[in-house]
């Protein structure tokens, strides 16, 4: 049995030249430095985001709300007819209601918003996509989730639990999809420095009358990571990076953390 391949072999310029790839949420943070990644190792990479940004070049860029099903399916056939298809598929557009009140504060509008942005946008993708994956033999999905899965955080259970819901999703349709060659893994940031967090600090600074640095480094305490430092986007980038090279050509079905040592094992 041959193994599809899809990249050039480690280390060589030009990893992934030739690799379609779609990011959601591809514009800030995380999806930003996934998309950078990819495309400085020769990609063909497409982003996806509600609002467009000025420095992406025509093409490369489809404004969609991949929290509804028509801007997932929009999204999925502009993508396709822009890159001809595609292979890598980054799943990481994500975001949190907060709820101080905690779960009895939270509403069913509360509870499908953070389902639809964070779980349904994945299934819907990934639903469009993975044909044309099958019809190739190949294909990679990563799912973006969090720690919060594993460890609830104080105001945001349906978030907590949309990400919880799409790490038992990915195993499921790993196991579904493999025999086609497709590889599908979750990747778990911890605290990584992004636009999101900088609007939840400035949310813990108008809160409680901190400065700005105080309440960053009660955060990071709070938050207990070894490495002692939050990580940059480009700290889960390489990983995304890592598990979508045939470096990993034995890998799916799994969660893989890029946390500093945060996120408890079990
Ligand atoms: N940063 C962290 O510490 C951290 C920790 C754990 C998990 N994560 C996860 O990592 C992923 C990225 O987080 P981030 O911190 O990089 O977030 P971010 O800085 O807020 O960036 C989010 C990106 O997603 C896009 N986006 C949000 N909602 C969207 C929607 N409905 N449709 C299309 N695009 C949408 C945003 O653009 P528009 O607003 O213009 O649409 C932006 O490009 C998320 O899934 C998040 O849950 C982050």
């Amino acid at each position: 049995m041959t193994t599809p391949t899809m990249t050039s072999p480690s280390g060589a310029s030009g990893e992934f030249a030739g690799v379609r790839v779609l990011v959601t949420g591809g514009t800030k943070g995380i999806g930003a430095a996934v998309a950078a990644r990819f495309a400085g190792a020769g990609a063909d990479v497409v982003v996806a985001a509600r609002t467009p940004v000025d420095e992406l070049p025509a093409g490369r860029f489809v404004a969609a709300d991949v929290a509804t099903a028509e801007g997932a399916a929009a999204l999925a056939a502009e993508a396709t007819r822009l890159l001809g298809g595609v292979d890598v598929l980054v799943n990481n557009a994500g975001s949190q209601t907060y709820l101080p009140g905690g779960a009895l504060d939270a509403a069913d509008d509360d509870w499908y918003r953070d389902l639809d942005t964070n779980l349904m946008s994945a299934v819907r993708l990934d639903r469009a996509l993975l044909p044309g994956m099958i019809a190739r033999d190949r294909g990679v999905i990563i799912h973006v989730t969090s720690g919060q899965a594993r460890l609830p955080g104080p105001a945001s259970l349906p978030y907590a639990a949309a990400k919880a819901a799409t790490t038992v999703y990915s195993k499921g349709l790993a196991n579904e999809v493999g025999k086609h060659g497709i590889r599908v893994n979750t990747v778990v940031p911890g605290l990584i420095e992004t636009p999101a967090v900088t609007r939840r600090l400035d949310r813990i600074t108008a809160d409680s009358g901190l400065d700005a640095a105080t309440a960053r480094r009660q955060l990071i305490d709070r938050v207990g990571i070894p490495l002692c430092r939050p990580g940059l986007p480009a700290d889960v980038a390489e990983l995304v990076a890592f598990l979508a090279s045939d470096r990993a050509a034995f890998l799916t079905g799994g969660q893989y953390v890029a946390d500093g040592g945060s996120i408890p094992t079990v």
